[in-house]
């Protein structure tokens, strides 16, 4: 058996990867060591898309053969990434029109239980957008928004409305090549059925779209997501927050939500603060009601509202080892199916929410946004009735750390500008002087082919350490946080010109901006910095890179194409689905830069990626002529 401590760095994780061992109990970590990834399939080298296939491709000789249709290596390779960002384009797309959709209710007043939380948001975000807002009311404002940023989903021709945000120069050359995106739905559509037997085969003419759906992705439902989410929920400012496993209290009623949307977390917490459930909670014994948030909702919540924050997507199975969670409550994305058995093994309630997402073995309650109560409310008692008979052992690691969470990117305008019409200018103003080297989003998920955490600390260690500025998202925040550089003292673990700019604006050098969907705010911080002047004229010029070290989602696909779309070079760690030497694999991590937008890159050492990345901050600088 492969030891705990070579699967993961997180030591909670870790405690309970042994316990449930000792239990018989096999999660997730483990399942990986059993399975044996096939060796075509990694390479993305075979084809499932009709049925006188599957044709399999010899990765080591992939242009002897073409499969049964005559499909290439390069169509086959390009169609299932087209098919993989059309899924994770559409989970996006699918959360994005949720979210919309619960704002209409609001204005309509269907749904009552929430409201509007920022309304200079939703002044400035209309105004953007082209609405009039003067002397108009809130309601009328919100009303003419919800019409406009319907088109993200609708649209069947013309461009999508964020396009209006996008930088002159990167707009004009998506216009140029036909890749402005018109409405999700659409776009996904197109994706699907070019990518059917016998239609688009030409993987050039395919890569087109790819980025069509990737840009419907960030500039369309991702962003609805996060700009109406922080209308309805409040846009995060800097807050403290504790993560990890040590946040479970064992003398608590523990209730972690975990998923992506945060509407249902949000109605959970109306729940825990009634009185009528704090006391029955004391009726049994408990000291209280402890909600705490794991993956992206909980990241959300974390930024937001300061909720504790337990793990990420690797640890949600290990947490249940605790024997002290409750209930867990999920919604949608990233829930492993495997938490069912584990959460039987340890009298845990698992609870779906969403209606787009059951698991067999798990309790499900519909959660109705008109009526959040019900579903919230049997959420607790569920929770608190197995509190009070609780028959497991408890064991909580003792690990927990504080850091600083909720950048906006509102708020890191604000924080470098010094007023609240502050502007990007002054972080510009450090990238020319070289005080920052330059700007990394440093994102994604966490991936048990490689050891826990381990890529995504070791990688911004190294880049911080180069004086280049971190911004983060998801489960690598969660990570980086757990190793505490989400705190001012982490400072001292960066290069002189960045730790002198932490220290005079009292900010981490990691900079915690939320969950996945909050990968838009990347999108965001890197216009208005095109904007601001003085680092060239489109996103490609910015001394920028991306990486998602541990990834393995489609989602994670889609966000690493809409960032090399919008002209960001973008490093994946574990491995990339193309195969190397082949003519779809140049174009991704080569020829599309020549052509003008970012590239791919991929490495599996945090060391070699960073290189990768720095090399690349430092290429830029130099075409902008600010070589330090
Ligand atoms: Fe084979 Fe072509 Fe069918 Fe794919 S579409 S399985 S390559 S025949
Ligand atoms: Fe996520």
């Amino acid at each position: 058996q492969v030891p705990a401590s070579d699967l993961t760095t997180c030591e909670a994780t870790r405690q309970m990867l042994e316990k449930a061992r000792k239990d018989g109990v096999v999660l997730n970590l483990d399942r990986a060591v059993d399975m044996k990834p096939c060796p075509i399939g990694v390479e993305s080298a075979c084809c499932k898309h009709c049925f006188m296939g599957p044709c399999r491709i010899n990765p080591r000789d992939p242009y002897k053969k073409v499969g049964i249709c005559g499909a290439t290596i390069d169509t086959i390779t390009a169609r299932n990434l087209a098919r993989n960002v059309a899924t994770g384009s559409a989970s996006h797309n699918d959360h994005g029109q949720h979210i919309l959709h619960l704002f209409k209710g609001i204005i309509e007043k269907s749904v009552t239980d929430f409201s509007i939380a920022d309304t200079r948001k939703l002044q400035n975000l209309a105004t953007e957008l082209g609405i009039d807002t003067e002397d108009r009311s809130v309601e009328d404002v919100a009303k003419d928004l919800c019409d406009e940023l319907e088109k993200t989903f609708s649209n069947v021709d013309g461009e999508m409305p964020f396009m209006k945000r996008v930088p002159a120069a990167t707009l004009e050359l998506w216009r140029k090549d036909g890749i402005v995106p018109r409405g999700a739905m659409k776009e996904v559509m197109e994706m699907m059925s070019r990518t059917h037997i016998g239609c688009d085969q030409d993987y050039n003419h395919l890569m087109k779209q790819i980025s069509r759906t990737a840009l419907a992705d960030g500039w369309g439902g991702s962003m609805v997501a996060t700009e109406l989410s922080d209308i309805m929920f409040g846009t995060p400012s800097p807050i403290v927050a504790e993560v990890n496993m040590g946040v479970l209290k064992e003398d608590h009623v523990n209730v972690i939500v975990h998923g992506h949307e945060p509407a249902m977390f949000e109605g959970m917490l109306a729940g825990v603060n009634d009185p009528f459930f704090i006391q029955a909670a004391k009726d049994k014994g408990a000291a209280g009601i402890n909600l705490v948030g794991m993956c992206c909702s909980g990241a959300e919540m974390m930024s937001r509202h300061g909720i504790p924050h337990a793990g990420n997507f690797s640890s949600t199975e290990a947490v249940l080892v605790t024997g002290a969670v409750d209930a867990m409550v999920v919604d949608i994305q990233c829930i492993k199916q495997g938490l069912a058995q584990v959460a039987k093994c340890y009298d845990t309630h698992l609870i779906t929410t969403s209606d787009r997402a059951h698991i067999e073995g798990a309790t499900h309650i519909q959660f109705d946004e008109t009526d959040p109560r019900t579903c919230t409310d049997e959420v607790l008692i569920k929770a608190i009735s197995r509190f009070g008979s609780r028959s497991q052992p408890i064991q909580i690691p003792n690990q927990v750390q504080k850091g600083i969470q909720g950048f906006s990117h509102e708020y890191i305008e604000y924080m470098l500008g010094g007023t609240f019409r502050g502007s990007y200018s002054p972080l510009n103003d450090n990238i020319i002087n070289g005080r920052i080297r330059g700007v990394a989003g440093v994102v994604g998920c966490t991936n048990p082919k490689v050891k826990q955490d381990y890529v995504h600390v070791e990688l911004v260690r190294e880049l911080i350490k180069n004086d280049v500025l971190v911004l983060q998202t998801g489960c690598s925040q969660i990570a980086l946080s757990k190793a505490g550089f989400l705190t001012p003292e982490a400072a001292a673990l960066a290069g002189p010109g960045l730790s002198e700019v932490c220290e005079t604006v009292g900010m981490p050098p990691v900079l915690g901006l939320g969950s996945c969907v909050d990968n838009t705010r990347i999108l965001i911080a890197a216009s208005a910095m095109v904007k601001a002047g003085g680092l060239g004229n489109s996103i490609a010029d910015l001394p920028a890179a991306g990486c998602a070290p541990e990834w393995m989602s489609e989602k994670a696909l889609a966000i690493g194409q809409y960032f090399v779309s919008s002209g960001v070079y973008t490093v994946f760690g574990v491995g990339f689905p193309a195969l190397s030497g082949t003519r779809f694999h140049d174009l991704l991590f080569n020829g599309l830069e020549q052509q003008g937008y970012g590239k791919w890159g991929m490495a599996k050492d945090p060391i070699e990626i960073a290189r990768l990345m720095i090399d690349h901050i430092d290429k830029k600088r130099s075409q902008l002529g600010i070589d330090k």
